[in-house]
């Protein structure tokens, strides 16, 4: 994805002021990894002054949210941009990075104007900050100006809020759920983090079952349901608005299902590519889309947790579990290196007379606390199962009630909506305002 040319490179020493500042940047890195969205198929050609800015420029190049780009950086700042494009054609976005004073800088830009398509987009990245400088350039059609030191992430945000307008054009986060073993509850834990979140955020939601012989989504939430992910995932590219709308099975005001066919005559062939456009057209859409992996290991599925904005894994506290959550979880962590770790849920812990792996030592050999730790409780999660009932509509009071209200709380960096309890005299009450 990447070509790194080494042509008129200025190393750098890093001092001790910009180290301090480094450390003031990392603090705001994290809220812009929240804020930055993948960004669409485009071209981009970055121009660096120093080997650090490059470094950042190839970072955020490697990461998920820009898998779909296609990035390659130089060095030699503006003056090699502008020599550059006398002889090539311009890309959909150039970076680049200058520390020339603000005259030169101007006048190095309106050459690269010259020789540079309509379609162009611009940011620069400069090393003062300077508002006379920052209004000429907005003057001259350049979209953003950064100033040095910036992080991967920072530069990522920008770059996204370049081609993801907030307002206009939402883009929910997806959470991939996948289980260590098979029949750990990965599902169940799931759709009702899903539940949870649509009711509790009273935010739309869609639960894509990407299990697509054997998903429970509908039995869960006793839907007989349009089996439509099939056919989205067959014809990806087919897939717009009105047909997303039509595929969808409403379960309740702010949750839908994309249901599986779970028929058997059928042979499905997902691609890695296909369930990208398809969760694409879900995340435009709605604020979260929850997707429910199969146990199981193909290039889709890895394709769907390496994009995903969290992991959640489920896992049974025995060794096989532990084994695979670890392999998981190591596949991530290196893959996604700008990411936070994926999230672990300890589920059907305390099993009677079951040996176990213990909490603590669990969360050692994997690296990772877990979010949550839910019980085995057969009654509970039966009666539910059986009903096609979430825990909590089947009992407020059952145990992994409130656990399943973190989780969704949680991974969607939210704080709980706490609903007003109305007193019986409220109505009163109210009268007696309105006559005051
Ligand atoms: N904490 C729990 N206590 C008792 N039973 C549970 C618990 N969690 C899930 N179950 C039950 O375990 C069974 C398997 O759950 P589920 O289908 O969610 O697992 P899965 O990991 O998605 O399986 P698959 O590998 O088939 O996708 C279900 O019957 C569910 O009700
Ligand atoms: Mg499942």
């Amino acid at each position: 994805m990447i070509r790194q040319t080494s042509t008129n490179f200025a190393e750098t020493e890093a001092n001790a002021d910009r180290f301090e500042l480094d450390y003031a940047v990392e603090e705001n890195s994290q809220a812009s990894l929240e804020r930055a969205r993948p960004i669409p198929r485009i071209s981009i050609q970055a121009f660096c002054e120093n080997s650090h800015m490059a470094s950042v420029v190839q970072d955020a190049s490697e990461d998920r949210r820009l898998s779909k780009a296609h990035v390659s950086v130089h060095m030699g700042g503006a003056t090699a941009a502008v020599q550059h494009y006398q002889e090539s054609p311009t890309p959909n976005l150039i970076v680049v990075e200058s520390a020339l004073p603000r005259q030169q800088l101007i006048s190095e830009l309106d050459r690269l104007a010259e020789c540079c398509d309509p379609g162009t987009k611009v940011v620069i990245i400069g090393h003062v900050n300077d508002v006379v400088l920052y209004r000429e350039l907005l003057k001259r059609g350049v979209s953003e100006y950064l100033v040095a030191p910036i992080t991967p992430a920072q530069l990522m945000e920008s770059l996204s809020n370049l081609y993801n307008d907030p307002e206009a054009d939402p883009v929910g986060h997806v959470y991939a759920f996948i289980g260590a073993k098979g029949g750990v509850g990965s599902s169940t834990i799931c759709h009702n983090t899903a539940w949870t979140l649509s009711e509790a955020l009273k935010s739309n939601v869609i639960i894509a079952d990407l299990d697509l012989a054997f998903g429970t989504t509908g039995l869960d939430f006793n839907q007989d349901p349009v089996q439509g992910i099939a056919d989205a995932l067959a014809s990806p590219e087919r897939l717009d608005e009105v047909l997303l709308d039509r595929l969808l099975t409403k379960c309740s005001e702010h949750l839908s299902i994309f249901a599986a066919p779970v028929v058997l005559d059928r042979d499905y062939e997902i691609t890695p590519d296909g369930c990208d456009m398809v969760i694409d057209v879900a995340r435009q859409n709605v604020p979260y889309v929850v997707v429910d992996l199969p146990h199981g290991w193909s290039a889709w599925t890895k394709r769907v947790l390496l994009q995903a904005d969290e992991v959640v894994i489920t896992a049974a506290p025995d060794l096989a579990n532990l084994r695979n959550a670890k392999n998981i979880v190591e596949l991530l962590k290196q893959s996604r290196k700008n990411d936070q770790s994926p999230q672990l849920v300890l589920n059907m812990a305390n099993m009677p007379k079951r040996p176990e792996i213990g909490l603590k030592e669990f969360e050692e050999a994997i690296g990772i606390k877990a979010l949550a730790v839910i019980d085995f409780d057969p009654e509970t999660f039966g009666q539910a199962s059986n009903n096609g009932q979430m825990i909590e509509e089947l009992s407020a009071r059952a145990k992994a009630a409130p656990t399943f209200r973190e989780i969704a709380m949680t991974l969607a960096h939210r704080k709980e909506v706490k609903v007003e309890k109305k007193s019986p005299l409220a109505p009163l009450l109210e009268k007696l305002k309105l006559k005051r």
